[in-house]
């Protein structure tokens, strides 16, 4: 099995040292950096947006895997993929039909990002089998959407399973499965087993010593 990659989530970062933590987080291993947009109105909670993605995306080395959790992704994409996100994950429940899904997937890769449908919950996870063609990701929340620290939702692990099987029944090989939310280093054994390519956490590493041990925890 290929190694997992570890993306920590800033959401959980001390704000007063965010570069500081990055470096941290960076420096013990961690592979991707994973930027939580809210905006109050698809999610009930607001964090940061493209002014702050620009700052930081440079600031480090690691992969910027922007996840918005936001209402009309395709007004907004290509400011986030200017700001400097390498993948740009957007929510399948934001949009109006399959074919914005696919105009803002379109749009993402116009601007030379990589594309990534996240779908909350509640969603089924044969709403994404339509754009697995096209996607470089699939980002499966294991916590409703909106805030940092809560639990990992079990069920994630037959949508992961179900996921991961549909694709290497169809041949697809292109496309990561992340997930996202209440990803510790027990929940992370149960998310690898379902077949995962991808995990953040946020809570489980920043504001810890053993980051590093943590990592390693996670993979
Ligand atoms: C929740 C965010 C997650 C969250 C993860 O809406 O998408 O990335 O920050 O935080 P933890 O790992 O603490 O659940
Ligand atoms: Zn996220």
């Amino acid at each position: 099995m290929s190694r997992v990659i570890v993306a920590p989530s800033i959401l959980s970062a001390d704000f007063n040292h965010l570069l500081e933590d990055i470096k941290k987080v960076e420096e013990a291993g961690a592979d991707w950096l994973h930027f939580d947009v809210m905006d109050g109105h698809f999610v009930p909670n607001i964090s940061f947006g493209q002014p702050v993605l620009k700052c930081i995306a440079k600031s480090h080395h690691m992969v910027n895997d922007v996840h918005i959790m936001i209402s009309d992704p395709f007004k907004y994409a290509p400011e986030f993929i200017k700001a400097g996100a390498d993948y740009l994950t957007f929510h399948y429940e934001a949009c109006k039909n399959d074919k914005e899904v696919f105009q803002v997937i379109d749009l993402i890769h116009d601007y030379g990002a990589k594309a990534g449908l996240s779908i909350k919950p509640n969603t089924p996870i044969e709403k994404v089998f339509p754009f697995l063609y096209s996607l470089d990701l699939v980002l499966i929340m294991s916590v409703e959407p909106g805030f940092g620290g809560q639990k990992y939702i079990p069920e994630s692990f037959t949508k992961i399973f179900r996921l991961k099987e549909y694709m290497v029944s169809n041949d697809i090989k292109k496309c990561l499965i992340e997930v996202d939310g209440g990803i510790n280093d027990e929940t992370a054994k149960n998310a690898k087993l379902a077949g995962v390519d991808v995990l953040v956490a946020g809570s489980y590493l920043f504001g810890h010593d053993d980051i590093k041990e943590r990592i390693e925890k996670l993979r």
